[in-house]
């Protein structure tokens, strides 16, 4: 027997994405978005509240960052998800978190996020709630690369959502090669 649900905003896992913006200031700011993902070939679409001062930024800078919230930054990550820029200004410094700029585009990484994808703003429509960016570059601190320069799961550790426990819950043990391991029922 299976149990219907009915419709729901559920799906597993979701990712814990931090877009990262500048205020009009140039300060930064940043916030927590599970319902996205990578959409088309170096395109990523992300549901994003038009009330939202990171939409005000990213709709005046054209540009925003996605980093990849980790096991380490679950409680900033979190934080940046119930606090909005607009009543605290200096989240990112209650966050703990440190500002760099991005090389690519107007929007800010951090420090803390050891992995971000540096993006353009494509689109963003207001009545969908969809945000489109074009993923200009993607870059990771050597700190979550492997011997040959390749980022690592382990190393980087990030998070995902569970959306119906609402926890946020680390990466499990690899299972299977992907692309390969269907072969064996060819
Ligand atoms: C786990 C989690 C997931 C969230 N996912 C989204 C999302 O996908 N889209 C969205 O618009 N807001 C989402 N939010 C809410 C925003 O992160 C929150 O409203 C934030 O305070 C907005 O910050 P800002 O006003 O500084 O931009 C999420 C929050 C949490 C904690």
């Amino acid at each position: 027997m299976r149990k219907n649900f009915g419709a729901k905003t559920w799906l597993y896992p979701m990712p814990v994405l931090i877009l990262g913006t500048y205020n009009a200031d140039g300060t930064p700011n940043a916030m927590n978005a599970a319902w996205g993902g990578i959409s088309e070939e170096n395109e990523i679409s992300v549901c994003v509240s038009d009330d939202h001062k990171t939409t005000e930024n990213f709709l005046k800078t054209g540009a925003f960052t996605v980093s990849v919230a980790t096991a380490e930054t679950a409680v900033a990550a979190d934080y940046v998800g119930i606090v909005s820029g607009t009543d605290t200004p200096d989240k990112i410094v209650r966050a703990g978190w440190h500002a760099l700029k991005s090389a690519f585009v107007n929007a800010p990484l951090f420090v803390e996020l050891p992995m971000a994808l540096e993006c353009e703003v494509i689109s963003y429509d207001k009545e969908a709630c969809r945000l489109v960016g074009k993923i200009v570059n993607v870059s990771a601190d050597e700190c979550v690369l492997d011997e040959k320069g390749r980022i690592d799961a382990e190393k980087l550790n990030p998070i995902v959502y569970d959306p119906v426990a609402h926890t946020y819950r680390t990466l499990g043990p690899v299972v299977a090669k992907a692309f390969s391991a269907g072969k064996a029922l060819k």
